[in-house]
């Protein structure tokens, strides 16, 4: 959502990860950004002006000498239109030109002249990358306040294995949000969320778990961070990455995440869980695997975990969320009112295109007064930012 309408300038230069870039365009015109691509003439030679072209629906300049398009001083304009700007392969070659302040070909010009935010996502062979040279001249660029997305490790085209490979698109993208959303109206703010489900050990090879993908509350983390906030997520096991521009902590229990909450919101001005957090968890894990004994039945003690959210105290803003099978706004006021929370977000479970695994959610959003708004089916990220509007307005309520 923060892409929307902003302006990127990609840069793209010469190394076989250009490519890439074509994805990367594709992604932020998807999310509703005006991406001009500027390519170095290098970067022509890997990949067609025309794809880009093609993907933005916008013009893609190379030189500084072609027949004006439709901007009049092209690096001037692009410098001064950009809300940012990405440079997606960077090469060693542009980082050291950059560093030197060397503006011979458009896209340095348009960097030398830009007062937006420039993120590099390096790409090169391992030892160009590892030289100090390189290492130096980012360095410097670092201290000017150009952004760096670090490059992967792995097998590169040269042959070698090593750091230098480009970095996912996803983490090129998360950072273009975080330094685009810095501003927002979360910025300033500390928010915590978890997700996922915690898993309570059985013995060393099984456990009793929750059914969460923790879709919601990665989403959730990304959008604070798209809106200015430091972020940190406690998150259960999940198959998700984490996301870039946010402090990760992995638990796996609830116990550990309650420490890992409790630990996280002493400086915290919001606490989001969105976590499925067992309420029990088996009395004696065994430490060695238990092996059945033929026909016989099992029967596991459990004990209780505690309430986490209920143990949180203090004058941060809380939200809870109500995963209910029946009787959802009923449940969702009587756990709001129980565990003292300024919001809680109630989902119906049956219903098949909402809650577990799926990448929508259909929820009443139920506040401290009892307002009650419920929202029509939306992507998680969408859910994620009205939660977030509810926040801001409850964080201006309490002059926080
Ligand atoms: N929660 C928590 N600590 C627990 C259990 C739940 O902090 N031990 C939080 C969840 O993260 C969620 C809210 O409390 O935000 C409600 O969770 P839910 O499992 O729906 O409710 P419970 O209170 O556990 O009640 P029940 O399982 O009986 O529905």
């Amino acid at each position: 959502m923060v892409l929307r309408d902003k302006s990127v300038v990609l840069g793209v230069t010469g190394s076989i990860a250009a490519y890439k870039a074509a994805d990367l365009a594709s992604k932020l015109t998807q999310a509703g950004a005006a991406v001009d691509v500027v390519m170095t003439r290098a970067a022509t030679e890997f990949i067609a002006p025309l794809t880009f072209r093609s993907i933005t629906h916008r013009p893609v300049s190379s030189s500084m000498f072609n027949a004006p398009t439709e901007y009049e001083i092209e690096h001037i304009a692009l410098a001064e239109r950009a809300d940012v700007i990405a440079i997606a392969p960077a090469t060693a070659d542009i980082i050291a030109r950059l560093a030197a302040g060397i503006a011979d070909d458009l896209l340095c010009c348009t960097v030398l002249a830009t007062r937006a935010p420039v993120i590099l996502a390096p790409a090169m062979n391992v030892n160009m990358w590892e030289n100090p040279i390189t290492q130096e001249n980012l360095e410097r660029l670092r201290a000017r306040g150009f952004r760096v997305v670090e490059p992967g490790y792995g097998a590169m085209a040269c042959g070698a294995t090593g750091a230098g490979r480009l970095a996912d698109t996803e983490r090129i993208l998360g950072t273009i949000q975080q330094v685009l959303g810095s501003g927002g109206d979360l910025a300033g703010k500390c928010v915590v969320v978890t997700a996922g489900g915690t898993q309570e050990p059985i013995d060393p090879v099984r456990h009793i778990g929750n059914r969460s993908s923790g879709k919601m509350g990665y989403a959730l983390a990304e959008a604070a961070r798209d809106r200015g906030a430091e972020v940190t997520l406690i998150s259960a096991p999940t198959s998700l990455a984490e996301p870039v521009g946010v402090e990760t902590v992995h638990v796996q229990t609830a116990l550990e995440m309650r420490q890992a909450v409790l630990d996280a919101v002493s400086t915290a001005d919001v606490l989001i869980m969105a976590a499925a957090v067992a309420d029990y968890r088996p009395a004696n894990a065994g430490k060695t695997k238990i092996k059945k004994e033929s026909a016989a039945d099992m029967t596991l003690e459990l004990v209780r975990t505690p309430d986490i959210l209920s143990e949180v105290k203090g004058g941060l803003v809380k939200v809870g969320f109500a995963a209910e099978s029946e009787d959802l706004v009923k449940n969702a006021v009587a756990k709001l009112k129980e565990k003292g929370l300024d919001l809680i977000v109630a989902n119906d479970i049956t219903a098949a295109d909402s809650g577990f695994d799926v990448d929508t959610n259909r929820v009443v959003l139920i506040d401290g007064k009892g307002n009650q708004e419920e929202l029509p089916l939306l992507p998680k990220p969408g859910v994620a930012h009205r939660i977030l509007d509810r926040v801001a307005d409850i964080l201006a309520a309490k002059k926080m």
